[in-house]
């Protein structure tokens, strides 16, 4: 499988490509599954690293579960970037379409392999990609689990904020750690951990 997507992102981008592959535990019942990886997280070859490893210290703290618990992974496994000419700089950015569309058979053979009883999807991708629907919105479906089922895998999803977007909006972070209370909640009620 590594081996494949490889494979097709050489074609896609005419280079080979560091990927970041999914790590942690793969005999737990719950997956976190972010957008793609960042700077940090390719130099040091693991998800959720660097600054978004700090956000996923707090997270892991109110859950009140420990990052062994968990299995960490992203829709894309590369860095999407763009330029800037101006000062020759790239920076991280959303993927595409394109992006997710090569990457999604990746996730879900990771998940068909895993079977988690619950995956927490941090921000608009992860959700849009694990209900494969496009009009999926995070502003509306945050903070309650929903049936899902992925890769022939059934499991509950609980869609989260993306812990980078409420950074600056101190509205949406009361909101997101609500959220993480619920989710909290959710794991003790149905004994996951
Ligand atoms: N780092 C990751 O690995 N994934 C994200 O979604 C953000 C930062």
């Amino acid at each position: 499988m590594n081996i494949l997507y490889q494979g097709i992102l050489e074609r896609y981008f005419g280079k080979e490509t560091t990927l970041v592959y999914g790590d942690g535990n793969i005999d737990t019942g719950i997956v976190l599954v972010g957008e793609a990886p960042g700077r940090t997280e390719v130099e040091q070859g693991k998800p959720f690293v660097g600054q978004a490893g700090k956000n996923l210290e707090e997270f892991i703290n109110i859950l009140d579960i420990s990052r062994e618990d968990l299995y960490i992974t992203n829709v894309v496994k590369f860095r999407p970037v763009k330029y800037n000419p101006d000062t020759g700089r790239e920076s991280n950015r959303t993927p595409n379409r394109e992006e997710i569309r090569i990457s999604i058979d990746y996730i879900e053979q990771e998940l068909s392999i895993i079977k988690p009883e619950l995956a927490i999807s941090l921000g608009n991708i992860a959700l849009k990609c694990i209900l494969k629907d496009d009009k999926a919105t995070i502003g509306i479906m945050h903070g309650s689990p929903i049936s899902v089922k992925f890769a022939g895998t059934e499991f509950a999803l609980f869609p989260l904020y993306h812990p980078a977007s409420i950074i600056y909006n101190r509205a949406l972070k009361d909101v997101y750690l609500q959220d993480l209370h619920k989710l909290r909640n959710y794991i003790k009620r149905e004994k996951l951990i």
